[in-house]
């Protein structure tokens, strides 16, 4: 074979694709109870964008953006997660102007240049939610639960959610000074990235994936220790109303997050079933990125689902792959002219409904109709022409049922 998809990314195919759209659907349902609206962003930002927000040290920036020049000479980068547009689009857009909270939801593909593996791909597919204007807490919790609810309703189980507070502009000076003070003793233990992030960007060196660094790094003070008063009662809170809405969670002080944006409240969804590629969905609070990006202060608080590492934990749950209510099978040209018209017929009323459309033996028609999933089977021929009557097979039992040759009474017959 000449062409084959690039490493790391993948064609979704039939019947994949339905799993797609029953978890799609579940979440723009919810969605519409929570008042979230769709939001479709650009693939594509100028590379600042991303660097302004996600940071110059983080992983994502300085390893994994498909960064290219394009044909003006303008440095152009595939969107490496939703967040960084948003926020782009919300104030570009002076939706700040609406009452807060806006909600914003979204869904599409990301793109990062990391080793592809199981479950980590270089183009994947999110559903993120945006909401604005809000710093109350209670907002923080009933993201949360959205989430927890959208999860469930999709059928995942046993799943870990985990929250932190990884505080704010003015605790984390002091948080800084204490982190490398504590590392500085064993710097040499780290790789040359974190040797670098230890003045650019201490916070990095607990985020990297390096064994002997997530080895060295241990014992390094929880910045949950670190918090000032506004960050500690904001956690507070958080912790009270997740607790009031009975969602399930457990406090990590040391969940660290890829991305520079974050402020206060930070979680992860994780699954025990997905490796190393444990986290399904993951988000927090980002309340000073607005302000970075020309508008007024205005807090903000998302999250994002990652498809690729739900999809294969509800595979086996998800009833998209039905095949036809109705398959006809056809034995004249005149028959097939029938079938032609009554199928439109139950198309429209709501029905899945195939005809054969090859000269075969009524025996290979009846096999097509078995390996597509057909639930009923017509066999039309200048018999059922001449008669006005047809049977119905039902394909579970073979049993048949008796109709004339009217779309409605088939229908009536095989919906019930
Ligand atoms: P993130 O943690 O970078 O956050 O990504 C969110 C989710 O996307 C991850 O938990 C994971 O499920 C999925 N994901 C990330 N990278 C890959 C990959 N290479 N292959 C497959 N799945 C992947 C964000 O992107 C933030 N924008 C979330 C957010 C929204 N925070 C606030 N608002």
């Amino acid at each position: 074979m000449k062409y084959k998809t690039l490493k790391g990314l993948q064609d979704i195919l039939p019947p994949d694709i339905s799993v797609w759209q029953h978890i799609e659907s579940t979440a723009k349902n919810i969605f519409k109870n929570y008042g979230y609206q769709e939001i479709r962003l650009p693939l594509m930002e100028s590379t600042d964008v991303f660097i302004r927000s996600i940071g110059e040290t983080s992983d994502i920036v300085e390893k994994e953006m498909y960064t290219f020049q394009d044909k003006g000479k303008r440095s152009v980068t595939l969107r490496p997660e939703g967040t960084a547009s948003f926020v782009r689009a919300y104030v570009e857009h002076h939706i700040y102007n609406d009452p807060a909270p806006q909600k914003f939801y979204y869904m599409g593909p990301m793109f990062r240049y990391e080793r592809p593996q199981a479950f980590r791909y270089r183009q994947f597919y999110q559903i993120g939610v945006e909401a604005m204007g809000i710093d109350d807490p209670k907002l923080d919790a009933e993201i949360i639960s959205m989430l927890s609810s959208i999860l469930g309703s999709i059928g995942l189980e046993g799943l870990n959610f985990e929250v932190t507070s990884i505080g704010c502009a003015s605790c984390r000076p002091d948080y800084k000074t204490a982190l490398k003070k504590h590392l500085s003793g064993k710097l040499d233990e780290f790789c040359s990235d974190c040797r670098r992030r230890y003045d650019a960007n201490p916070l990095r060196i607990l985020d990297c994936k390096v064994p002997s660094c997530i080895e060295s790094r241990k014992g390094a003070p929880p910045v949950l220790d670190f918090l000032c008063k506004e960050c500690k009662d904001h956690f507070d809170g958080l912790r009270k109303y997740l607790e009031l809405l009975k969602v399930p969670h457990t406090i990590n002080p040391s969940l660290v997050r890829g991305l520079d944006y974050y402020t206060k409240t930070a979680f992860e969804v994780s699954s025990e079933n997905l490796g190393s590629q444990s986290a399904v969905a993951a988000g927090g609070r980002y309340d000073g990125m607005v302000r970075e990006f020309g508008g007024p202060p205005t807090p903000g608080i998302g999250f994002a689902i990652g498809m690729e590492r739900i999809i294969p934990l509800i595979k086996d749950s998800a009833d998209g792959n039905k095949g036809p209510d109705l398959f006809f099978c056809l034995l004249t040209e005149e028959a097939a002219e029938k079938a032609l018209i009554l199928a439109e017929q139950l198309r429209a009323g709501g029905m899945r409904v195939e005809m054969n459309h090859e000269q075969t033996s009524l025996r290979s028609q009846m096999r097509k109709a078995n390996r597509m999933g057909a639930a009923h089977v017509i066999v039309l021929g200048e018999d059922e022409l001449k008669s006005g009557e047809i049977a119905i097979k039902y394909m579970t039992d073979g049993k048949t049922k008796r109709s004339s040759l009217q779309a409605d009474e088939i229908q009536k017959i095989i919906k019930n």
